[in-house]
């Protein structure tokens, strides 16, 4: 009977795309099936964040909840990657010794032989080395095209603002050779992709080389933009320092690029920008939104904000509320800081109390709703061009579509051979997390 496997993931969009080729290797160089429940898995794999605090106590609890079934089938194997594998190491396994497996986000690529690995040894295989872009050339070539594909672009990020652990848990920026990206796009166009999502965790500085000479991710656009099948472009996630002027121009050029960009501010206070260490002003942001508007006024931004870090008074935040107002964004990220091992901002002093901190993020986050449903509700009557990505989880006599700003809209349409076309869709009503609508012919 065929090994089943099972992935849990946490976290950002490169963690989801690390663990759909993670599934991919083990299903080709293992021959691996997808198990339904945890129960029926014969490997267990988590892949961890570490973004923010609680993470680590998170990775135990499952654990713990994992040795269960351990204990009534010992020949499951559990396997640990993602940030948290990264910044603990053999500590894992350490304190959980019923682990078996740690991997960190670059060496997901040796998971089969860790895997194998294991099988003949007791002890457990811990690899959270950064082998630089040795994972890309071990990642088997996509044997499906999904109507809109992620493609890691870049890994790591060189930037160390002094909230952020990425740098520590996913190493320096190395970027991959835009002929390998372009391929791999290209494969994915033909198996029926419409749409490229490039990940990267400072995408915007990716600087992968093109015949021989450092490129950037406005020329990948435009290649890009030259393969047959590629309707849409996205890319996530920008640092608004290093958005240069090529990649402006692109909005002009590129009509596949999509009118939407998630350009995290963070905050809207000169004096907490420069303590997060992020290398702008509020001035140079709102410069580069009003830039990037006046090339396509329709553009939709949105953002993460971090709030209550060390130190920010009642001011500072008025400051990031004005930052709101005034870009008015559409469906954003919000979180309380959180102090993260070995940055420089948990050794800074911090006298705003856990409920003053939890009141700003409510004010944020009611306001960031309020743009963000009023973009919703702007929308009905309207008609949208969507792409089909498949039916609808809630409802499955329906489809569901992404506008271009990333809006889910369900429809009524009996079957499925819509999956992967762009369509117009009126959009009739809108709801709090998706919009309704019905097909235009
Ligand atoms: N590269 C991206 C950020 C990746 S992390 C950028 O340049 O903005 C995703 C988001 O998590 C960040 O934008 C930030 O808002 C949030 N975040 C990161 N570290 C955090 C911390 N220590 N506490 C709270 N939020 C944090
Ligand atoms: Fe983190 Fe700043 Fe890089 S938020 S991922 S260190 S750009």
């Amino acid at each position: 009977m065929a090994k089943k496997l099972y992935i849990k993931t946490h976290g950002c969009q490169m963690n989801e795309y690390d663990s759909a080729k993670m599934l991919d290797l083990l299903q080709i160089e293992e021959k691996f099936e997808i198990a339904e429940t945890e129960e029926q898995a014969d490997l267990l794999i988590l892949n961890t964040c570490s973004i923010r605090e609680k993470a680590q106590e998170r990775v135990f609890h499952q654990i713990g909840r994992w040795r269960k079934i351990k204990d009534k089938k010992p020949d499951l194997k559990i396997a640990i990657g993602g940030c948290v594998a990264s910044q603990e190491g053999k500590e894992i396994v350490k304190r959980a010794p019923s682990v078996d497996i740690v991997f960190g986000p670059q060496t997901l690529h040796k998971l089969p032989e860790l895997y194998k690995k294991k099988g003949k040894t007791k002890s457990a295989q811990i690899d959270i080395s950064f082998p630089k872009l040795e994972k890309f050339d071990h990642l088997p070539t996509p044997d499906h095209g999904e109507p809109s594909s992620f493609v890691s672009v870049m890994e790591g990020c060189n930037k160390y603002c002094s909230f952020c652990v990425v740098p520590h848990t996913r190493g320096h920026e190395v970027s991959r050779d835009i002929d390998h990206i372009l391929n791999e796009v290209s494969i994915l166009a033909d198996k029926g992709t419409k749409e490229i999502h490039y990940l990267g965790q400072n995408v915007n500085n990716f600087k992968g080389l093109y015949k021989n000479e450092k490129s950037s991710l406005a020329k990948l656009i435009k290649l890009t933009s030259k393969i047959e099948n590629i309707k849409r472009i996205r890319f996530t996630t920008s640092h608004p320092h290093e958005f240069k002027d090529d990649l402006v121009e692109a909005y002009d050029k590129v009509p596949e690029l999509v009118s939407h960009v998630h350009l995290p501010v963070q905050s809207g206070s000169d004096r907490i920008l420069e303590l997060m260490r992020r290398r702008y002003n509020i001035e140079k942001y709102l410069s580069l939104v009003e830039r990037i508007k006046s090339i396509r006024p329709e553009m939709s931004f949105s953002s993460d904000f971090i709030v209550g870090f060390p130190g920010e008074t009642k001011e500072d935040f008025a400051k990031t509320m004005d930052i709101v107002n005034e870009v008015k964004f559409d469906e954003s990220f919000s979180f309380i800081y959180s102090p993260r091992p070995n940055t420089p901002a948990s050794d800074m002093s911090d006298d705003v109390s856990p409920e003053e901190k939890k009141e700003r993020l409510d004010i944020l986050q009611s306001r960031l709703s309020q743009f963000s449903f009023g973009y919703s509700r702007k929308m009905v009557g309207t008609i949208q061009n969507c792409l089909v990505m498949g039916q609808s989880k809630r409802d499955p006599g329906q489809l569901q579509a992404r506008t271009i700003c990333n809006r889910v809209v369900n429809f009524a349409y009996d079957g499925i051979d819509l999956v992967g076309q762009l369509i117009n869709i009126r959009i009739d009503d809108a709801l709090p997390n998706c919009l309704r609508g019905t097909l235009q012919n």
